[in-house]
């Protein structure tokens, strides 16, 4: 092949070029936002529509999904986020973020450790029990029947799998966590309206019935629990149970740690250092 055919098969320079803007483009894509110059869409509406006109808990539905909710989805997602802002200074996700302040973090650096420990048990449990009712749900669906005629040999499986504890039942504080009770009474009213199924509503009680009388202790439906409930309704992801409370959260996080900050405080520990603990390691060897 001689030099003049080579260089002929050869891309030219504006040809590299335009594959790398195309493969620099490719590099994120997203159908969320649509930013140019002067230009700012979220899902092909302009902000300066939204700004003034939509909610804040209209703007998470929009960010986290396609469809337009309607008013009455979004009562209940907000009711969602409400229950979930706070539980005191010693809920741990309260805690660390008081803590984290005393110790010298900003608010960021508070934040991130209060969200780091929202895990499987502490606030991040609606994600996995709103796993277990969809699969309550689907088993049910599978077999042409009603949930309850799949309770059993779905909780045993699910105890085969997890173990006995059932995430979003059971409260270390409350015989009865009033923020369930309340969002179950407000779904049963959407279900009335037409607004969701209940179907979730119908799992969580099942459950929480099945769980009635086989502990030393009530475990009676919880705020991950009842939050699950309301963003199974809704037809949220389970993954996104966890994300949605964690922004709930933030809110009471970020709360405590101003308010810790305009007290002041330095290293503050979970109790008064004048509060002991049990010491369980060998007697001193004196
Ligand atoms: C929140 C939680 C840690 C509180 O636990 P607690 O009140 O300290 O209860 P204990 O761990 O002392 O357990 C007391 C009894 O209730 C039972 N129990 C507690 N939570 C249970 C649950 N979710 N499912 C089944 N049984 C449960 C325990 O097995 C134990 O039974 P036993 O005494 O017969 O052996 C616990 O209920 C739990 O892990 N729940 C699941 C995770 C969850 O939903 N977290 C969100 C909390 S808001």
């Amino acid at each position: 092949m001689t030099t003049q055919q080579v260089d002929a098969i050869q891309p030219s320079e504006a040809d590299r070029n335009a594959d790398l803007v195309a493969k620099a483009k490719a590099w994120w894509s997203t159908s969320i936002i649509d930013i140019q110059p002067g230009i700012i869409r979220i899902k092909g509406e302009p902000i300066e529509n939204m700004i003034g006109n939509v909610g804040y808990v209209h703007m998470v539905w929009r960010m986290l999904r396609d469809d337009i909710p309607s008013a009455g989805q979004l009562h209940l997602l907000e009711a969602a986020l409400v229950s979930a802002v706070d539980h005191g200074p010693q809920a741990p996700s309260i805690a660390i973020a008081r803590m984290s302040v005393t110790c010298g973090l900003p608010l960021n650096g508070a934040m991130s450790s209060a969200i780091n420990m929202l895990d499987d048990i502490h606030g991040g449990a609606g994600e996995q029990c709103l796993l277990l009712f969809n699969q309550l749900l689907d088993a049910a669906e599978a077999s042409a029947g009603e949930p309850e005629s799949v309770l059993e040999q779905v909780m045993a499986a699910h105890a085969k799998a997890h173990g006995r504890i059932v995430p979003g039942y059971g409260h270390r504080f409350h015989p009865i966590d009033p923020r369930a009770v309340k969002l179950l009474a407000m779904v049963d009213e959407a279900a009335a309206a037409g607004v969701v199924k209940g179907l979730h509503a119908k799992a969580g009680r099942l459950i929480e019935a099945h769980l009635a009388g086989r502990s030393s202790k009530p475990v009676p439906m919880n705020i991950d629990g009842a939050t699950a409930v309301i963003y199974g309704e809704l037809g949220f992801d389970a993954a996104l149970a966890r994300g949605l409370f964690i922004l709930s959260r933030s809110v009471g996080i970020l709360a405590h740690a101003w308010e810790q900050k305009k007290q002041g405080g330095r290293i503050k520990g979970p109790m008064p250092p004048s509060m002991g603990y049990t010491y369980t390691g060998p007697a001193a060897n004196e």
